[in-house]
């Protein structure tokens, strides 16, 4: 198969150079050129375990290639992803199409022989016919099918969620459509993942309620966590009791410091708009938005109880600014609220992430970023977790206690074991547990 990626920023990324190791010869599009330039010269511009391998030998095995020209990128493509950002518009917090509706537009013009054209970018309902319109309204000649198969990949883990993925969503209603996605699949067969295929707005709408659904459960564990804390009780038992129940289910049920990233948050507030514009409001999703967004600040007022109510002119260092592990995405990461309260009530922050830190710096200009973990916490008043990468896991926690000026750690991933820490002479604050 010849497959056009348009937009190679995570999701196109990835998804392209996956399709690519099936086997497809893939034209990833984008048109920022230094990207594009960059891409050539065999620069990843995010980090992404195991991205570099992977786009670096289907180049050489000539499947995979960047260019800026989408017009000839998309003429003698049987399929054309549009993998573009779908950011929350200024303002009112819908789905901003500007980069898909552009993107439909040049693809109309070029369109030559049967084409799918497949939105893989998170798209509120309607949206695959509205782009339909746009198209035939350019070119009424054209034939083509408007599918929609949205991405569930999560960040860090994402090649491997492209190649086995739990199910492959697939909107269409066209037999031609389905014949050239289900081809394009194939090689996930020996895995035997469900293509599920369903109408293109129920397509549309999965994506939005399934990541709606795990922000909800996360969000739910974390009221839990809060009230635990008051009753003596541990979250992380509670979590395991009702994740065995198979209904239930033990994934997302990780107290913290509330979700982030660059899906939930936004997806989140798409979905609440789009039920409050069809008049069914989704009471629950427009509650896990307040409450997850409170708790940021929350984790604050943690850090600031844990030393004595108030961290004026106290040094604070922080471990981990991403939004989880394993990459070096800073889009609404909790350290950014969590950062703004410390340092607005006095506090100097001291902070450290093994991946992060180019992107936070701008974003941050009252924090002193560290080239290590252990130079952060040198005279702290406290450590605050804040990512749970794996490096933090494995501090010397002697060694810690000797740095810090007085020996607290507030751990908002639980990544410790309370007794293991206590017994060191740590003041020990985690989530939900005693
Ligand atoms: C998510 C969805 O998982 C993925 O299917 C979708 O395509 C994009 O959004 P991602 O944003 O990469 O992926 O990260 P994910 O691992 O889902 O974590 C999202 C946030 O939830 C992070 O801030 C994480 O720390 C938090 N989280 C996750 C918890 O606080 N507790 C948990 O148990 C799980």
């Amino acid at each position: 198969m010849n497959i056009t990626m348009i937009g190679s920023g995570y999701v196109g990324l990835v998804s392209g150079a996956c399709f690519a190791d099936f086997g497809h010869v893939v034209t990833c599009v984008d048109n920022d050129a230094s990207k594009i330039d960059r891409l050539n010269k065999g620069e990843i511009p995010i980090y992404e375990p195991g991205l570099d391998e992977l786009v670096a030998t289907n180049v050489r095995q000539k499947r995979l290639s960047f260019t800026t020209d989408l017009a000839s990128a998309v003429r003698g493509a049987q399929a054309v992803f549009i993998g573009v950002g779908t950011p929350s518009r200024r303002g009112d917090g819908h789905a901003d199409l500007s980069y898909v509706y552009a993107a439909a537009r040049t693809i109309a013009e070029a369109l030559d022989g049967f084409t799918v054209i497949v939105n893989k970018s998170t798209v509120p309902v309607g949206t695959g016919d509205e782009v339909e319109r746009i198209i035939r309204e350019i070119r009424p000649d054209a034939d083509f099918s408007v599918v929609s198969n949205p991405e569930f990949l999560r960040e860090g883990a994402a090649i491997e969620d492209f190649k086995r993925p739990d199910r492959v969503v697939i909107g269409t209603e066209d037999p031609r459509a389905r014949e050239v996605m289900a081809e394009i699949y194939r090689p996930l067969s020996l895995n035997q993942p469900p293509l599920h295929f369903v109408g293109r707005r129920t397509s549309e709408l999965t994506k939005y309620a399934a990541n709606a659904f795990l922000a909800t459960k996360i969000t739910f564990i974390n009221e839990i966590a809060d009230l635990c804390e008051k009753t003596g009780a541990d979250v992380q038992d509670v979590a395991r009791g009702i994740g065995l129940d198979n209904r239930i289910g033990g994934k997302f049920l990780h107290a913290g410091p509330g979700y982030g990233g660059s899906c939930f948050p936004k997806d989140t507030l798409a979905l609440l708009k789009t039920g409050q514009d069809e008049g069914a409001p989704l009471r629950i999703v427009e509650t896990v938005v307040a409450v997850n967004e409170s708790r940021k600040r929350a984790m604050a007022r943690k850090v600031i109880a844990a030393l004595g109510g108030s961290v004026r002119g106290k040094r604070i260092a922080l471990l981990g600014l991403a939004f989880k592990p394993n990459t070096d995405d800073m889009r609404d990461a909790p350290s950014l609220a969590i950062v703004a309260s410390l340092a607005g009530d006095g506090a100097s922050v001291h902070a450290y992430d093994p991946e992060s830190m180019d992107q936070a710096r701008p974003l941050m200009p009252e924090v002193t970023f560290h080239d290590n973990a252990y130079s952060p916490i040198e005279g702290a008043d406290a450590l605050v977790i804040v990512t749970e990468w794996d490096a933090f896991r494995a501090l010397d926690l002697d060694r810690v206690k000797q740095l810090l000026k007085t020996p607290v750690i507030v751990d908002l991933r639980n990544i410790y074991r309370p007794a293991d820490v206590r017994k060191r002479g740590f003041t020990y604050v985690s989530v939900g547990r005693k």
